[in-house]
């Protein structure tokens, strides 16, 4: 059989039914009729002056969600225009040459692939994307795609912007555990960036399939740029799938496994998916902050003087494998460090 790499990349993919590696059994089909549209996933307004106002809307959106978008974060709407902008072109450069870019290697630090673990995996996910390290820039970017031309300076100098607020981010996360601003950042050590850039195309029969079926993120915060006109982000919450429709120019930010376990399960890295649909293609790229290899992750003492450690301290580069090791819909990948 053709793979899918093929299949999406060599022509216009043209199918009117979903090729048969791509169909979930029913029980593990999105029943998109069933998602709860009217979502209220949190907006934070970060150029708020009232900063404790933000950290408590934070605390709360980690707490009871897992998710929430930023607004007024400080990234120009300009700029995240010409961050899609250039991602689109990339995805619309001819076959030949994005094929030099493929492999299916997650140890690779530049990559095309297809789907999500595509050795691993019996069936495969509706979904093409461009996985870079980003840091720091200069080690990762001379390998970066050449074309299109403006692709390494727009991509870099947004990887800058998206690390700085991330940055701040975790400021606000720290301070809303009671911990001093600087801990998770000195935690996570110098730490290292990845983006993916997401391109999910029209599907002839997205109730059989995903775009990434649901997951956590094993990082320690994602930062995500949606598409502006099409959505396809959902998250789990009691049990319902929600749908995460972007505020305009808003960043979607989520909890990564290591913030849950640096928390010590306070702050949720939930379950999220994309879908995918019939009219047209989708666009998204993720930022992942994730620790330096070697961080030791556990809890700090003030969180466990009442509640004991949920998980075993163990190092990045440990779980990073782990997660790797398996499919990515298995159970919560935090569950294998009890
Ligand atoms: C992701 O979970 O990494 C991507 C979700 C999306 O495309 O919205
Ligand atoms: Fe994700």
């Amino acid at each position: 059989r053709r793979s899918r790499m093929h299949q999406l990349l060599s022509t216009t993919p043209h199918h009117d039914t979903l090729p048969e590696n791509y169909v979930r059994p029913e029980s593990e089909r999105p029943r998109l009729s069933e998602v709860v549209t009217d979502s209220n996933i949190p907006v934070i307004n970060l150029s708020s002056s009232d900063k404790n106002l933000i950290i408590s809307q934070i605390a709360n959106a980690c707490e009871n969600y897992g998710f929430f978008q930023v607004v007024n974060h400080g990234i120009t709407e300009e700029m995240l225009r010409e961050v899609m902008g250039i991602g689109m072109e990339f995805f619309r450069l001819p076959p030949e040459e994005k094929a030099k870019l493929y492999s299916d290697d997650p140890a690779k630090k530049m990559r095309l692939s297809t789907s999500f673990n595509v050795k691993k995996e019996k069936v495969h996910n509706w979904r093409d994307y461009l996985r870079l390290h980003c840091y720091p820039l200069e080690d990762f970017v001379p390998d970066w795609p050449a074309k299109p031309e403006l692709f390494k300076e727009i991509m870099s100098t947004y990887c800058t912007q998206a690390r700085q607020l991330g940055f701040r981010l975790f400021g606000y996360i720290s301070e809303s555990l009671g911990l001093e601003e600087d801990y998770i950042e000195k935690v996570l050590g110098k730490q290292e960036q990845h983006m993916a850039v997401n391109y999910y195309p029209q599907c002839p029969e997205p109730e059989l399939t995903y775009g990434l079926p649901a997951h956590t993120d094993p990082n320690a915060l994602t930062i995500l740029l949606q598409d502006q006109q099409v959505t396809g982000l959902q998250v789990l919450k009691e049990g319902k799938w929600i749908a995460v429709d972007p505020v305009p120019w808003a960043l979607t930010i989520n909890i990564g496994d290591q913030l849950q376990a640096l928390s010590n399960g306070r702050y949720r890295s939930v379950w999220h998916r994309a879908v995918v649909n019939s009219n047209k293609e989708r666009m998204s790229i993720a930022s992942f902050l994730c620790p330096c290899n070697s961080a030791l992750i556990c809890p700090p003492k003030k969180l466990t003087e009442r509640s004991p450690a949920i998980y075993r301290s163990y190092t990045y580069d440990e779980y990073y494998k782990k997660f790797w090791s398996r499919n990515l819909d298995q159970e919560h990948c935090l569950e294998l460090f009890k």
